[in-house]
């Protein structure tokens, strides 16, 4: 069965292509998400996209993912990763695996960012490749075996 891949994008995101661009690229949410459905149809894989700048509103999408049948999340949490034992919580408790990315490479930046609440339970996590670490992920998780 194909997978159904959930990809989360938090904070701040919505902004991309006017945001920092020198950090975050010049391609805005939607082109990145357009191209996330392009690749996700060529694998045969049914996928939902979600961004909120608000916490709440993120717990509750990962709660409801355990009910409408994703098989995988690919998130980028933005400033969450950072500060949210919640969203932690959350993931840790729906039981579906998830890879963390992030479109800079967030070891190159201030230390603060050198830490997230999500890494030591994502199966992997991909920092700095820009719009191919989410189309890294989106292979990666399109092509795990379901269990
Ligand atoms: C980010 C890195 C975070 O530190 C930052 O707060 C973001 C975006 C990234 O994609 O590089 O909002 O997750």
């Amino acid at each position: 069965m194909a997978h159904q891949i959930l990809v989360l994008h938090g904070p701040n995101l919505n902004l991309l292509g006017s945001r920092e661009p020198a950090i975050y690229g010049h391609l805005s949410l939607d082109d990145i998400n357009t191209e996330l459905a392009t690749q996700a149809a060529g694998f045969g894989c049914a996928l939902q996209t979600f961004q909120s700048n608000s916490e709440g509103e993120l717990v509750t999408r990962i709660q409801q993912a355990a009910q409408d049948g994703t098989t995988y999340i690919v998130i980028n949490a933005g400033a969450y990763t950072h500060t949210s034992v919640a969203i932690r919580d959350a993931l840790a408790a729906i039981n579906i695996p998830f890879v963390e990315v992030h479109l800079s490479n967030v070891y190159k930046r201030e230390s603060f960012r050198h830490h997230s609440y999500l890494s030591d339970i994502a199966v992997g996590v991909v920092a700095g490749l820009g719009v191919a670490g989410y189309l890294a992920a989106l292979n990666f998780a399109a092509h795990q075996s379901q269990s």
